[in-house]
């Protein structure tokens, strides 16, 4: 009773902020990314004779972190989800639980949705619920119970989409295109590593205090499918467009918000500056950013090596990920992580 499943991480383009359902995890719209290639987490479950479930997380660099069920509400999704796992299998075993993480944990780089996606895909293996996990569909639908939205996402390869919907069964994650369908990158400089202050689990709980919430769900109506259709046509200015205003957008839904959440740190705003300069010469790159520091600079893989000499020149870079898009979240025992 024991599974390996492997999960990349992803970055949004039309990002989720906010629900429209906190129990069900139903998010505000439909939004789309695409899963990276080089920020995976690698997951191991066992049910057995364990006297408690046992949690731990293995950071890039090695460190093990034993999680708490008080710990938040992303954490206490985790060992909710194991409950239901075992509610779903009629047994009562326990489970230990080891995931590694080829990435820094919670700098804004999706840490939760690698996880997250990996942890409920080997749960349910590890139970051997086939319905739950042979279904992408259904795998998706159990990912975004567990907490998570924008994990759901890296269920299905490449450049995916998680729908709206006003129901658990409406709101799971599509195949846009494959990975190979679009040679771009998502190069992410890494500037600040370190955990950050406000959650995203309490941030979606108070983006309704934002004065421009309302305006936020407005904007939001059609975005998602012009971005769609940017993916399939490989459109990278009207991906640029669309994506770019977005991640704007709702940092200024967590910037507005009660209490405010501020993520981008000085450099990133340099980042912000730098992009414009590159766009104006004619590079085919622009920035994204999730709830953290980093910059996701996504670039037309022709421009990789022109915008890695640029980002060499900034000392204050700690080192770069490039990421390319990756299959979804899939399985393999070998790789057990015990
Ligand atoms: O799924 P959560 O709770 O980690 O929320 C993440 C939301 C963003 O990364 C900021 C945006 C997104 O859609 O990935």
């Amino acid at each position: 009773m024991k599974a390996t499943a492997i999960s990349p991480a992803n970055i949004a383009f039309i990002k989720y902020w906010g629900r429209r359902d906190h129990n069900l995890f139903l998010p505000l719209s439909t939004t789309n990314s695409m899963n990276l290639s080089e920020c995976k987490a690698i997951t191991t479950v066992e049910f057995g004779d364990y006297s408690k479930d046992e949690v731990i997380i293995v950071t890039k660099e090695g460190k093990e972190k034993v999680l708490d069920r008080s710990e938040g509400e992303k954490t206490g999704m985790l060992f909710q989800t194991l409950d239901r796992v075992r509610e779903f299998a009629g047994f009562e075993y326990k489970a230990r639980v080891v995931s590694r993480l080829t990435f820094p944990f919670k700098a804004g780089i999706a840490s939760s949705a690698a996880g997250l996606s990996a942890f409920v895909a080997a749960s349910f293996k590890a139970a051997g619920l086939k319905e739950k996990f042979e279904d992408k569909k259904e795998l998706s639908r159990e990912v975004r119970l567990a907490g998570s939205p924008s994990a759901a996402r890296s269920v299905e390869d490449g450049f995916t989409e998680l729908l709206f919907g006003e129901t658990h069964e409406e709101s799971f994650t599509q195949k846009i295109a494959d990975e190979n369908h679009w040679d771009i990158l998502d190069i992410i400089p890494v500037i600040a590593s370190g955990e950050k202050k406000v959650s995203t689990s309490q941030g979606h709980e108070i983006a309704q205090t934002s004065p421009f919430f309302d305006a936020r769900v407005e904007y939001l109506k059609g975005k998602s499918e012009i971005v769609k259709n940017a993916i399939l046509e490989r459109d990278f200015d009207t991906l640029a467009k669309y994506s770019q205003a977005d991640t704007l957008n709702m940092h200024a839904i967590m910037m507005t918000s009660e209490p405010s959440a501020v993520y981008f740190a000085p450099e990133s705003i340099e980042f912000i500056r730098l992009v414009q300069e590159w766009r104006e010469e004619g590079i085919e790159v622009f920035f994204t950013f999730d709830a953290g520091p980093n910059p996701h600079l996504i670039v037309s893989s022709k421009y990789k090596d022109h915008i890695l000499k640029e980002i060499e020149k900034l000392n204050f870079v700690e080192y770069v990920l490039v990421n390319k898009s990756s299959e979804g979240v899939r399985f393999d025992d070998s790789m057990s992580t015990f």
